[in-house]
């Protein structure tokens, strides 16, 4: 396994990827898990270099948000890179991506401003401006994003589509701990009791998916969630249910697939999750 750690690194490295072979790429912030390395298993069966970039984007947070304590334990996430057999890991200083004198960046438009867009002013520009940035560098055939971030997986879809970027984007399900809470790299900022709390998110959407009209799914999810909410530290920002492509809001009569989207704040740690509802 390389490790770049500028861009002149990975220049010279990308350009040492022999010419047949397809490159896959996983975008992360780091504080690898397990979610992440499905992704790369993703990227591995798909494509014959596999590339991972860790970079904590400064752009994507918002001045009260985590970014200065977000995790970065980078020696544990390079071992684990190797574990799974990448065969570049990226790893960008904020100089080397965002020098003095930057001007230009990625507007998400209106689907970025909606839902976490709402509560995150500015979160999706700074993630598509990243990404848009990362794939010029890494110039991959195919990426890979989670669905858990299904917000971020539409906007950067709707980039390469509105921007003719030459790369296929795919999602990758949402791996979870036993009891159904999704992997996150902020969940080791949750204590015990909050943790307890946080399995309310997934229980509510996974209830809500077992039922076959709107109005029933978002009953049983906020049957959960109005209960969790009686403990001070749940609380809930929004339950939506949403077109999964362009995140507008269905009508309460919507049929066929439809995505419910949730983000709660547990004891101050923002978390989000998301199910697909298949309703008559
Ligand atoms: P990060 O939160 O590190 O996530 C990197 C990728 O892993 C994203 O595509 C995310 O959706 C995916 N992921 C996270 N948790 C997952 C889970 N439980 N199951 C499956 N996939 C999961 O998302 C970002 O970083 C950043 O916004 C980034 C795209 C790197 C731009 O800075």
């Amino acid at each position: 396994m390389r490790v770049a750690r500028s861009i002149g690194e990975l220049t010279g490295l990308r350009a040492e990827v022999p010419a047949g072979h397809r490159v896959g790429f996983v975008p992360t912030m780091g504080a690898l898990h397990a979610g992440h390395a499905s992704l790369v298993e993703q990227a591995r069966a798909l494509t014959e270099t596999v590339v991972v970039s860790i970079f904590v984007n400064p752009l994507q947070f918002g001045p009260n948000e985590d970014y200065a304590r977000y995790p970065r334990p980078l020696e544990t996430d390079l071992e684990r890179c190797a574990d799974l057999g990448v065969d570049l890991v990226f790893v960008p200083s904020v100089n080397d991506l965002y020098p003095s004198g930057r001007q230009v960046s990625v507007s998400a438009g209106t689907m970025g401003t909606v839902l976490e867009g709402a509560a995150r002013p500015g979160h999706f520009d700074g993630v598509l401006t990243v990404v848009l940035k990362l794939l010029n560098l890494v110039r991959p055939q195919v990426a890979l994003f989670g669905r858990k971030d299904a917000q971020q997986l539409a906007c950067v879809q709707r980039m390469v589509v509105d921007l003719n970027l030459d790369v296929r984007v795919l999602g990758g399900e949402t791996v979870r701990e036993p009891d159904g809470l999704a992997l996150s790299s902020r969940n080791v900022f949750l204590s015990p009791t909050e943790r307890a709390l946080a399995i309310d998110l997934a229980t509510a959407l996974e209830r809500a998916a077992a039922q076959d009209t709107l109005t029933t799914a978002l009953g049983a999810a906020h049957a959960v969630l109005d209960r969790a909410g009686l403990d001070p530290d749940f609380d809930l920002d929004y339950l939506a249910a949403v077109n999964p492509e362009t995140f507008a809001e269905v009508a309460s009569d919507a049929g066929g697939e439809v995505l419910l989207v949730a983000a709660a704040v547990v004891g101050g740690t923002r978390l989000i999750d998301n199910a697909t509802l298949h309703l008559r």
